[in-house]
């Protein structure tokens, strides 16, 4: 909710190094607008703000919100403190060349990495301060403006190449036991824990104390839990320092895991679906966790991070075809309140692969993305609507999966098959429907597909096509255009989507009846 009314996240991330500098960004600025985007997720780095101890230096921060609001775009700001990626990168100098006073994550030989300990109450303090510092101004300068919408706490937290920090002090916490907050946690919500997680702590006897591996077993799991937490309260101390000065919703995004890897070959300790739980009992400031989606597995990672009490929000995701095509799921299917692409200022001219997007194949063309952004900016009161009643769902083709995809939408299945050359839309598409009336929809599609309706409810068994109309947007409202029929929609038996759809910003109104 922004100013009192539902608002849908049309977003994009910046590189990592854009928001450093106001004058870089001024060739940035338009390319988000001409992407109709609606919000900007940007870093502030901890050295940026606090360079020298205690002194404070807000000027990048005003020149952003300043060109954010004359670019019509609001923010969410990414709070690259202690770690970003793991790594301890964005910290001023004075914290970066101190290991006595913040010192580091150990190896298990002892040595320190480059990343700060979240054992450390000296590190934590002093992010907590600086964040602390950081939401009062936020709160003096937009505070009745509200271009910042949100904050991410630090990036993609964890612990690599191990499964745990292995300083004295972690050592003494890993042999101590389990804080009773945990353990309360966990037998109060029993029910509704995520089954890797429940099925940890059940095998190793379901106890109520005991040290970490007492209760959660040998396995390295146990390792990545006991980071979790660690992670989780430090950064509840971060996010309550900031809310204290102004209270804007919180979340914690994470770095996802390839098949079959283990803690320390992902980042051990991130909100990762099997350690939600210990970050919802570790840090209540936290609004929510968000999944930063780079594999082609999108609907899977969407579905494990919507949760009761857990919005989907998707900071960070492949953009282009495929991003136009997987947003429409995250919001028709998931009721996510946002998703944005990552590297959105990119200049078209750095390969995606730099930034470890692995679709090299894919065509550098964020305009998919950004005609997808300006038709659901156009239908987004009917999309908040559609989400809150429910009268919305969507479908996903994924890969080269040759299987139909079907949604149910209000008494009918739709069933989204390929069509055309999966070349054509990347071998992905998304189809959103929103349900208008009993046997209505609009229809929105990313890429060439046949769409067929069964009964989904007891009545008439048979589902037959009434009409179906392709609609622009035009001086301001939804217009159709032809009706289409004969070798249009399979002479009465389907609608066809195509991948044209997107830049054209075609959307289909499609009514249905049934009979025996
Ligand atoms: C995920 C990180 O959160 C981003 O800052 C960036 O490093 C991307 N990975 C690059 O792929």
């Amino acid at each position: 909710m922004v100013d009192g009314k539902p608002f849908l996240i049309l977003g994009g991330e910046l590189h990592n190094s854009s928001s450093s500098s106001v004058a870089y960004m001024k060739t940035a600025w338009p390319r988000m607008s001409a992407m109709h985007m609606n919000t900007v997720l940007l870093p502030v780095a901890w050295e940026t703000i606090e360079p020298e101890e205690g002194k404070l230096d807000f000027t990048v921060v005003d020149g952003l919100l300043e060109d954010a609001r004359a670019n019509n775009l609001k923010l969410v700001v990414l709070w690259f403190g202690a770690w970003k990626n793991t790594f301890s990168s964005y910290t001023p100098g004075w914290v970066k060349t101190n290991l006595t006073r913040f010192p580091r994550v150990q190896t298990s030989d002892g040595r320190d990495t480059e990343r700060l300990s979240p054992f450390s109450s000296a590190v934590r303090e002093a992010d907590a301060r600086a964040f602390a510092k950081l939401m009062h101004h936020l709160r003096e300068a937009d505070g009745q403006r509200h271009t910042v919408l949100m904050v991410q706490v630090e990036n993609e937290v964890g612990v690599l190449p191990q499964s745990r920090d292995h300083s004295e002090v972690a050592n003494a916490a890993f042999a101590a036991e389990v804080p009773q907050t945990l353990m309360s946690f966990v037998e109060k919500h029993r029910t509704t824990l995520n089954p890797e997680f429940r099925a940890a702590w059940e095998e190793a006897g379901a106890k109520t104390r005991g040290t970490w591996q007492e209760v959660f077993g040998k396995a390295s799991l146990t390792d990545d839990l006991f980071m979790a937490w660690q992670y989780a309260t430090y950064i509840e101390r971060i996010a309550a320092a900031g809310k204290a000065e102004y209270a804007l919703p919180m979340y914690a995004n994470a770095a996802l895991i390839r098949p079959n890897y283990e803690p320390g070959q992902y980042n051990s300790g991130g909100p990762l679906p099997h350690s939600m739980d210990v970050w919802r009992a570790g840090a209540p400031s936290i609004d929510f966790l968000s999944p930063d989606i780079y594999f082609n597995e999108f609907a899977y990672w969407a579905g494990v991070y919507t949760r009761p009490g857990n919005p989907l929000f998707i900071p960070e995701a492949q953009g282009g075809a495929t991003g136009a095509a997987n947003v429409l799921y995250a919001v028709g299917r998931d009721a996510a309140i946002g998703f944005s692409a990552f590297g959105v200022d990119e200049q078209g001219n750095t390969p995606l692969d730099l930034v470890g997007i692995t679709n090299p194949g894919e065509p550098i063309d964020s305009g998919a993305l950004g005609s997808m952004y300006l038709t659901l900016s156009r239908l987004e009161s009917l999309l908040l609507k559609g989400q809150e009643t429910g009268n919305l769902s969507a479908a996903l083709l994924e890969g080269d999966a040759q299987r139909a995809a079907r949604t149910s939408v209000g008494a009918y299945i739709a069933n989204v098959a390929r069509a055309g050359s999966p070349a054509a839309s990347g071998g992905r598409v998304g189809a959103l429907f929103l349900r208008t009336g009993p046997d209505e929809f609009l229809v929105v599609g990313s890429g060439d597909a046949m769409v067929t309706f069964t009964a989904d409810t007891p009545g008439p068994p048979i589902v037959g096509i009434e009409s179906i109309d392709e609609e622009y947007f035009e001086n301001g409202a939804w217009t159709p255009r032809r009706r289409l029929n004969g070798d249009e929609n399979s002479q009465g038996q389907a609608l066809r989507l195509h991948a044209s759809d997107v830049a054209e910003g075609r959307i289909y109104r499609v009514r249905l009846y049934r009979y025996k």
